[in-house]
């Protein structure tokens, strides 16, 4: 009997929460699972523990969202999902790696809201709205996190692509109350995937439409406010249209990263797991030239799992990568050649890793140095 009452209880309070959540009450969902966690303290503890902590990590009274965010988040009317990602406490599950010049970039928009007063004496306001232009997994949106991490302001994610939802027709209104309750609040608001707006320009019949959607998108970001933090990204910046990206005062060039940064990240990924990792990092960082940081990302997590997986050292799976089959003929003699001739390997170590045979190695790589020409001082140290 009482196991049957306590099946009752669960049903009942698990139909609650989901009519709450359902109805886009967030504060009131998280009352319902407060007084759930209470409840089922003595019956599931371990499970009570679970919620208490989550609710610990949802916003704080004194956190921006909590305060200002009266207003319920936008939902579109026909899917019901949350048009927006909300990260009310943004973190990074690493640091980033940026190049000089971007990096300088993304200080002075971090810099101008910090010391407004400065600008303020000079007449003048902190920029509004920055555009990040680059090919994808080089770290706009890590970015964007960054930026709102560094200034403590919540991360609000629109993305345009999801957005665009089938009844294109609705895309303006959701975009308008996206805007409109992003302004209510000092924080960072993300326009990712900027381009997906025009990227159905060819579309014949929702020309008039997108048109109307960018005429939505411009009057808002000319209404934006100095107080907020307005963030567009796109992979395609020749395909946004000229109104929208003159109206980002600032563009951010995010450029694939050069071998150093490679070499840095891999560094940093590897670090916590790996002793050999600066040498590691040297190897691997020539083998990933012209790579994108999230490709390299997923390529060492998938190194990481089979080596937890086979139960095998990470330096085997590692070495996978410089032998992968992926990788043609052509590049393994390439990569073999570049790690001899940069010193980083010898020709015995490079066939080992790489599996091209050592004369064909010797044939790529640039002619051994004669004594003479070191007695002339022409060699390197
Ligand atoms: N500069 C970077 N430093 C460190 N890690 C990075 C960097 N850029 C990307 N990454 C890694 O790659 C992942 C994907 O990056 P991110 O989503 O920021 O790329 P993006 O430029 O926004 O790509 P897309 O155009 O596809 O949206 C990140 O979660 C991060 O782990
Ligand atoms: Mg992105």
């Amino acid at each position: 009997m009482a196991q049957e009452n306590k099946k009752t209880d669960i049903e009942a309070d698990f139909l609650q929460l989901a009519r709450t959540a359902l109805s886009g009450r967030t504060q009131d969902v998280q009352v319902v699972l407060r007084r759930a966690a209470k409840r089922y303290q003595p019956l599931v503890p371990q499970f009570a523990e679970a919620l208490t902590m989550l609710l610990h990590e949802l916003p704080s009274p004194a956190s921006p969202l909590r305060r200002q965010a009266e207003v319920p988040l936008p939902v579109d009317l026909d899917s019901r999902l949350h048009l927006m990602r909300v990260e009310p406490e943004p973190a990074l599950d690493h640091e980033p790696v940026f190049a000089t010049d971007l990096e300088a970039s993304l200080r002075q928009i971090v810099g101008e809201r910090r010391n407004p007063q400065a600008l303020a004496r000079a007449g003048l306001d902190p920029t509004r709205a920055a555009l990040f232009l680059g090919p994808p997994g080089v770290g706009k949106t890590m970015a964007a996190r960054w930026v709102a991490r560094e200034l403590k302001r919540p991360l609000l994610i629109l993305d345009l692509a999801a957005v665009m939802s089938s009844l294109l027709g609705r895309t303006g209104s959701n975009l308008r109350h996206v805007l409109e309750y992003a302004k209510t609040i000092d924080c960072v608001l993300l326009l990712d995937e900027l381009d997906a707006i025009a990227k159905r320009r060819d579309d014949r019949g929702e020309i008039g439409e997108l048109k109307r959607l960018v005429t939505v998108l411009i009057q808002q970001i000319d209404d934006w406010p100095t107080s907020g933090v307005l963030l567009g990204a796109t992979n395609h910046p020749d395909l946004l249209d000229p109104a929208i990206w003159r109206r980002f005062e600032l563009h951010v060039e995010f450029p694939l990263p050069d071998r150093d940064g490679i070499e840095r990240f891999i560094a940093g990924t590897l670090a916590p797991y790996f002793p050999a990792t600066k040498e590691w990092s040297a190897v691997l960082a020539v083998a990933f030239a012209g790579r994108s940081f999230s490709d390299v990302e997923r390529d060492l997590s998938a190194a990481r799992r089979s080596a937890a997986l086979s139960n095998t050292p990470l330096e085997e799976q590692l070495a996978g990568i410089l032998a992968h089959k992926s990788l043609s003929r052509a590049r393994r003699i390439e990569l073999a050649a570049s790690l001899v001739d940069q010193g980083m390997l010898s020709q015995r170590k490079a066939r080992e890793l790489t599996g091209v045979a050592r004369d064909t190695i010797r044939s790529h790589t640039a002619p051994r140095v004669t004594k003479t020409h070191r007695k002339n001082g022409r060699d390197r140290p």
